[in-house]
């Protein structure tokens, strides 16, 4: 493992936007060129202007379209919000935790190439005249402007296009402003070789910001990110707050709190049974959440998205449906050493229901499955494999198409366990060929008390309902109850109608500022965050994967994890401090507890800089709090 090394811009290790040769801070013009033609081909309907020349034009030749992803990184931002690296020494034994850059939880260009298409949905007519309407002039609303149904009356529409920004892509008017300035561009750039200041574009240097039309937003920028999140306003113990808790629960953004108040200030009623328009509205609009669910994670079919209250209902789900039908005496089920409670628990139930065994993967010291240990476990009797995408207690990135596909070699199925990595990385259930794939709503901004379970079309159809009542039969007499296919057959009485409208908003407003940018993002935060951390003295940084995400777990030496909890809490800071319901983990570590600060997209490295201020107080002994 390697450190990533520092570099001037406060950043190290991330992958550069830039080809060899190209001005620091700017982009070069393979990249420029690539931008352009994705950007167009991303506009729906949009006449595909002519880029060949642009981009010969340029020098660029055939390459140009060729990726319709343009590598962007924080590392041309870095000076926006990202201060200097610490100049503390680095802990030897924690080196380069999180491997050698963002490119690493973006989606690699193979895998991207894999993903299978799936049109979206047209949603029902009553849906579309439903659909709120963007302000004039800008579908931008996430990037601190007005949430459409905080203007009560009827709403603009339509919520749920594609828009650039959902690619993470420049929107068209900066596009064409970033386009216009080329030639000034390069008369002007710094070729020093010292990075500049940045500039509204992340991969642009100061010198272009007035230049940019005055309508121009960055694909990210996280102070108005963090305008779109109103708690993020919030002062504990007189301190701003920064929220570090995000493994436990994320913040909601504006949007998706209007669209909770807009629900029920205009379209609330139950669904599916009744004739009037509230009825339509409340139905259309939870329906157009399981659509957008379904294209978030690229099912092939609403149909196999049910609703339910969270990753932990919906692991009981399939144990209780699935499982019960499938898994007999003898039988196996595969758990890993990192999962959640809600992964363990219900198969341990359903084990001794039936009489099967629970057969653990181990992880090596840096926290990461064994995969030759899977290997071994697998067999015959194998009838499911259950494992997390991403550790809520370690932060460790696992990698579950390996798994997948070795489960599957074996002829066992296989759930994900998606609750901590949906925010944080693509999921394409298709690509990954996942048999079933669950996540809780309130780990992604959306509202608790919503989640999701994807399941195959073929499985569920097999499936046995699970709980009885109504909404989810064809027709009842005494003698005999017809069931509805999936997924109403799994929603039995009224679901969670408005939580699930507004996790479809947060899933909106994740895509529109597009995952891709959210992950490299993050992945600096993380790097900055764990290395701030292990140059203090006493701290033991528990999961130093090569791939994580979000999680930064430690212990501090001479405190306790709670301790630390509450001197942080002292500062406004609220990180998680336990077992994080996963004690195997932690107790494969040989700690009951760790101290864990999770990030979000919302985060900063000064917040990071707060935490490792009360962290380094406390190293130095000097505060300690009083039990
Ligand atoms: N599963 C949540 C966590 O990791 C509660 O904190």
């Amino acid at each position: 493992m390697n450190i990533p090394t520092p570099t001037s811009n406060g950043l190290s290790g991330v992958t550069s936007g830039l080809s060899a040769g190209a001005a620091p801070g700017l982009p070069d013009e393979v990249t420029l060129g690539r931008m352009a033609s994705a950007f167009f081909q991303a506009l729906p309907g949009a006449a595909l202007p002519s880029f060949d020349n642009f981009a010969s034009s340029l020098g660029a030749g055939s390459d140009v379209g060729k990726s319709a992803a343009p590598e962007l990184s924080l590392a041309q931002s870095g000076p926006s919000i990202l201060p200097q690296p610490a100049s503390a020494p680095v802990a030897p034994d924690v080196v380069d935790p999180l491997g050698s850059g963002g490119a690493e939880f973006g989606v690699p260009e193979a895998y991207a190439a894999s993903l299978p298409s799936v049109t979206p949905p047209q949603p029902p007519s009553a849906f579309t005249d439903s659909l709120p309407v963007s302000p004039p002039g800008s579908p931008y609303y996430f990037i601190g402007e007005a949430s459409p149904y905080a203007q009560s009356g009827v709403p603009a529409k339509p919520e749920n296009r594609v828009v650039a920004q959902s690619f993470g892509l420049p929107g068209q008017g900066e596009l064409l402003a970033l386009l216009a300035d080329i030639g000034h561009e390069r008369k002007s750039a710094d070729i020093s070789g010292q990075p500049q200041n940045s500039g509204n574009f992340y991969f642009l240097d100061a010198a272009r910001e007035p230049e940019i039309a005055p309508s121009a937003r960055p694909p990210f920028d996280v102070n108005a990110v963090r305008r779109d999140f109103p708690i993020l306003q919030e002062r504990v113990n007189g301190k701003p707050l920064v929220w570090f808790d995000n493994a436990a629960t994320t913040q909601k953004p504006q949007s998706v709190i209007d669209r909770l108040a807009y629900f029920y200030a205009h379209e609330n009623s139950n669904i599916h049974r009744a004739a009037h328009e509230l009825a339509a509205r409340a139905t259309d609009a939870y329906e157009a959440a399981r659509q957008k669910v379904q294209r978030f994670l690229g099912a092939g079919s609403a149909n196999e998205i049910i609703f339910v209250r969270g990753a932990t209902e919906a692991i009981n789900l399939v144990a209780k449906t699935w499982g019960v039908q499938n898994i007999g005496e003898g039988d196996e089920i595969v758990v890993s050493l990192l999962e959640h409670h809600a992964n363990i628990v219900p198969w341990q139930q359903l084990a001794a229901q039936v009489g099967a065994k629970i057969r653990v993967i181990p992880v090596d010291d840096s926290g990461q499955l064994k995969l030759d240990e899977l290997q071994k476990l697998l067999n015959a009797k194998t009838k499911l494999v259950s494992v997390t995408q991403v550790s809520n207690a370690l932060g460790t990135v696992t990698p579950i198409k390996q798994v997948i596909d070795m489960a599957h070699a074996a002829g066992a199925k296989v759930l994900v366990d998606g609750a901590q990595s949906v925010s944080h990385l693509r999921v394409n259930v298709q690509a990954l060929d996942a048999d079933f794939f669950v996540f809780s709503g309130h780990k992604i901004f959306g509202p608790t008390g919503i989640g999701v379970v994807y399941g195959k079309a073929a499985l569920l159809e097999q499936m046995p309902p699970w709980q009885g009542g109504g909404n989810m039969i064809a027709d009842v007499t005494f003698e005999k109850t017809l069931f509805q296919p999936a997924p109403n057959k799994f929603e039995a009485g009224t679901g969670n109608i408005a939580d699930a409208v507004g996790l479809g908003a947060a899933l909106d407003y994740v895509e529109r500022i597009g995952i891709e940018n959210i992950a490299r993002y993050e992945h600096d935060l993380l790097v900055y965050a764990t290395r701030g951390l292990s140059s203090i003295p006493g701290v033991r940084l528990i999961g130093t994967a090569a791939d994580k995400a979000s999680v930064a777990s430690f212990v501090l030496a001479g405190y306790s994890t709670e301790e630390v909890g509450r001197a942080l809490n002292e500062e406004g800071i609220a990180v998680r401090s336990g077992h994080h319901c996963a004690q195997p983990i932690l107790r494969r570590f040989g700690v009951e507890a760790t101290v864990r600060p999770s990030l979000a997209f919302y985060n900063t490295c000064e917040e990071i800089d707060r935490m490792l201020a009360v962290v380094r107080r406390l190293a130095r002994g000097k505060g300690k709090v009083a039990a």
